[in-house]
């Protein structure tokens, strides 16, 4: 009898278990990016040194000297051509930008229009 109780109470538990209404919603603690821009930026780990709102503030910044260029500024992004920060992210610049010689043009490109819109206000 016992032994019955034990087999109905395991039942009813494993019956709990797949019931779909007791699962918790699949959440991302940080929202999805945009563009294949981002995705590279975050795939790469750029925010380590440039930060998540481009600006030259992420945890290994703090070492480094010059700092990570501010991409969040209209100001000196308006300076700087497309061409010099592609050529910056494919051959490394300074003593702090590492090269990353593995980007296609296309991924590249898509580097520098996620760099730019970083001082750019939203556009909608
Ligand atoms: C280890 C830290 C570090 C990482 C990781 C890093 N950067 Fe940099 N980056 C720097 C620093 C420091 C500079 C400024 C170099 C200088 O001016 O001498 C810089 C400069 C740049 C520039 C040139 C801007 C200018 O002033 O001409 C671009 C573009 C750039 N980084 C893009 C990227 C991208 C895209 C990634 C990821 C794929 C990345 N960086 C990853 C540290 C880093």
């Amino acid at each position: 009898m016992k032994k019955l109780f034990v087999w109905i109470a395991l039942i009813l538990f494993l019956g709990a278990c797949n019931d779909s209404s007791q699962r918790d919603p699949v959440v991302f603690s940080e929202p999805l990016p945009e563009s294949e821009g981002e995705q590279l930026y975050l795939d790469m780990k750029c925010p380590t040194c440039h930060g998540h709102q481009g600006s030259g503030d992420g945890f290994l910044s703090a070492g480094l000297q010059p700092k990570p260029t501010d991409f969040s500024s209209a100001e000196i992004m308006g300076e700087i051509p497309d061409a010099q920060l592609k050529e910056a992210i494919k051959n490394g610049k300074g003593k702090g930008m590492p090269r990353f010689a593995g980007f296609t043009d296309h991924q590249l490109e898509a580097l520098v229009r996620y760099i730019r819109s970083l001082s750019q206000p939203p556009s909608n």
